[in-house]
């Protein structure tokens, strides 16, 4: 037997207990005539307690461990001296009767505690190291919570968990593939799924009315702090429901899990925006509702004064940033060179500052008059004391840029907020995107969603104008799910294909399965997908989705861990029938 207790669990109940302990010294401190070690696991962590005068041969022993040892004590629980009311075994030690050296340990690269001395790149490298750290212990216990909790809730719903296949065909979800050659078929490849999406569909084809997966999938796609190559989705599909019934039933699950795993109570019923509104007040398709700051259209107020640059834009917007009129020039300077970095790419930054004494300072005076500034403070509803910011532009350009100047404004002025959660369904997405470098549409959710009934009469004079039944879940700014009720009727699956630009022949090839599974009385079906480890994150009010994944890709898609991805052997190529 390695142990009778954790290193979490001894309380002053327990003194006079003789107990067996194993785990790792975190850290040892000789006083000369005590030496105290502090033992770790994933409980705790316990105090042990060397007397030189009583166990001489002992306490050498114990003064020799090093940081991370493996180590297994016998000892009894005896009352502390100097109590740590910081832990919860604070009030009792182990006096130590005897010592066994489980495994010694070279010294680490970090230290092992929640202020680590180690850099990013040094932690991802020695994972499990930084693993041992409860702190990030306790991100991934909370992912369980969830996941748990998830499958609870689901079940309860008469979901069934069902697996899909890892090795696939392409599923369009808007990224690339991830592929995987096949020996015994040379010169052909697996693409790893981005989604279960189209065997969601078939298992509803399959009569099984309510499916969910907790799943890993794989994308090959730009990596940002919410984004990972692989990444988990709560994968659902229902039958013989309606966009209302999906939306009812996971907004359930969502409040659920805050109820039921951080003790947060989120509000009656979820405000639903459309896409198109939420583009107007916010440019996003995922805004940050916990602030206002909405945008203003300031077309009217703006033009025909002379000043060019708003006279010829197609937009020209402004946010309000309340309280901040007594901006100075160095702080207005740093907020326009930030808005020109090319990653923002603004020409400009406009201000108007609503001064106490009810007069207006402008970037363009030269322009307009005090009168005219004044309409546009009317028109912001900006008060004295209030900084109006404009930027113009082409409409879809400018509506991005003040999106991101927005979230900047925000974050400077303290008004992202971790402990407030504001959830938030869009609704009514356009079915298509335009691409105009390609010069043809785009899925704007994936090419199975349905069309509004209402709408389908424009598919073939006005297909941008048409809506999807597809809906995301937003809170604070991030897209934690999103779904759709599918096309279940082979001719409109068709249509969608045609509309896409592929031929008959490419639809047939790479979905014909499905199509034809829509011919052998498929139900109408509908569900959602929700990424795990950014509801996880978002939960914990932290925007890195990286340290709620025990493994997770650095920025260039890296293990640096286990240094993957990595060069095949030759053996491996020529086996594969690759060509390198
Ligand atoms: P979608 O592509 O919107 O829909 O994905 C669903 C959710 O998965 C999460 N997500 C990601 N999380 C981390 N890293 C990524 N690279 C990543 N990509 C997506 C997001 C997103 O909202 N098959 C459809 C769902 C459906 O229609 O039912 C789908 O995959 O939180």
């Amino acid at each position: 037997m390695y142990r009778s207790h954790t290193c979490g669990e001894l309380r002053y109940s327990d003194i006079g207990l003789k107990v067996l302990l194993s785990g790792w010294v975190q850290k040892s401190r000789d006083l000369g005539g005590m030496t105290f070690v502090d033992l770790r696991d994933r409980y705790g962590v316990t105090q042990l307690a060397f007397n030189v005068d009583d166990e001489k041969e002992l306490t050498e022993k114990a003064r020799k461990l090093g940081r991370e040892f493996v180590i297994q004590i016998k000892g009894e629980v005896i009352e502390r001296s100097s109590k740590n009311k910081n832990i919860p075994t604070g009030d009792i030690e182990i006096k130590v009767l005897s010592l066994k050296v489980l495994n010694s340990s070279i010294t680490p690269p970090f230290t092992i505690e929640q202020n680590t001395d180690g850099g990013e790149d040094l932690r991802a490298k020695y994972r499990y190291l930084d693993l041992r750290r409860s702190c990030v212990q306790e991100k991934l216990r909370l992912r369980n919570r969830v996941s748990l909790e998830t499958r609870k809730f689901l079940d309860s719903k008469e979901f069934l968990d069902v697996e899909t296949p890892v090795l696939i065909k392409s599923t369009p979800e808007g990224a690339r593939d991830f592929v995987v050659p096949s020996r015994m078929n040379e010169g052909e490849y697996y693409a790893l799924p981005q989604s279960p999406q189209t065997f969601k569909q078939l298992l509803m084809v399959s009569g099984f009315d309510r499916y969910y997966q907790i799943v890993k999938c794989f994308r090959d796609e730009d990596l940002r702090a919410d984004r990972q190559p692989e990444f988990t989705q709560i994968d659902c599909e229902m039958s013989f429901v309606e966009q209302e019934d999906v939306l009812n039933l996971f907004e359930e699950l969502i409040k659920h899990l805050f109820r039921v795993v951080i003790g947060v109570e989120l509000e009656e019923k979820f405000p639903r925006i459309s896409y198109q509104e939420a583009m107007e007040r916010f440019g996003s398709d995922k805004p940050d509702t916990r602030f206002a700051m909405e945008f203003v259209d300031m077309n009217e107020v703006t033009k025909n004064k002379g000043f060019a640059i708003f006279d010829n834009a197609e937009q020209v917007l402004a946010i309000n940033a309340k309280g901040c009129s007594e901006y100075s020039r160095k702080e207005i300077d740093k907020l326009t060179d930030w808005v020109r970095r090319p990653q923002i790419g603004c020409k400009g930054l406009v201000y108007l500052k609503c001064n106490q004494d009810g007069t207006y300072k402008s970037s363009v005076d030269k322009f307009y008059s005090q009168k005219d500034l004044d309409c546009w403070a009317k028109l912001a509803e900006a008060k004295p004391g209030d900084l109006l910011l404009l930027i113009s532009g082409e409409l879809d350009k400018t509506r991005k840029q003040m999106n991101d100047l927005r979230l900047h404004m925000a974050d400077k002025l303290g008004l992202r907020d971790p402990n407030v959660f504001n959830p938030l369904w869009v609704v009514d997405f356009p079915l298509f995107e335009w691409d105009e470098d390609e010069k043809r549409y785009h899925a704007k959710h994936h090419p199975f969603t349905s069309p509004k009934v209402e709408d389908i009469d424009l598919f073939d004079s006005a297909p941008s104008q048409i809506r999807a039944n597809a809906y995301d879940l937003v809170m604070n700014g991030v897209e934690l799910g999103g779904g759709s009720i599918r096309i279940h009727r082979r001719e409109l699956q068709s249509k969608m294909f045609d509309l896409l630009g592929f031929t008959k022949d490419e639809a047939e090839e790479q979905f014909g399965f499905l199509m034809s599974a829509f011919e052998y009385g498929a139900p109408p079906h509908g569900g959602i997908a929700f990424g795990l480890d950014r509801l996880v994150a978002t939960m914990d009010g932290v925007d890195s989705i990286r340290d709620y994944i025990a493994f997770p890709k650095n920025n260039s898609g890296r293990d640096v861990m286990i240094d993957a991805p990595s060069p095949l052997n030759i053996e491996q190529i020529n086996e594969l029938g690759i060509k390198s």
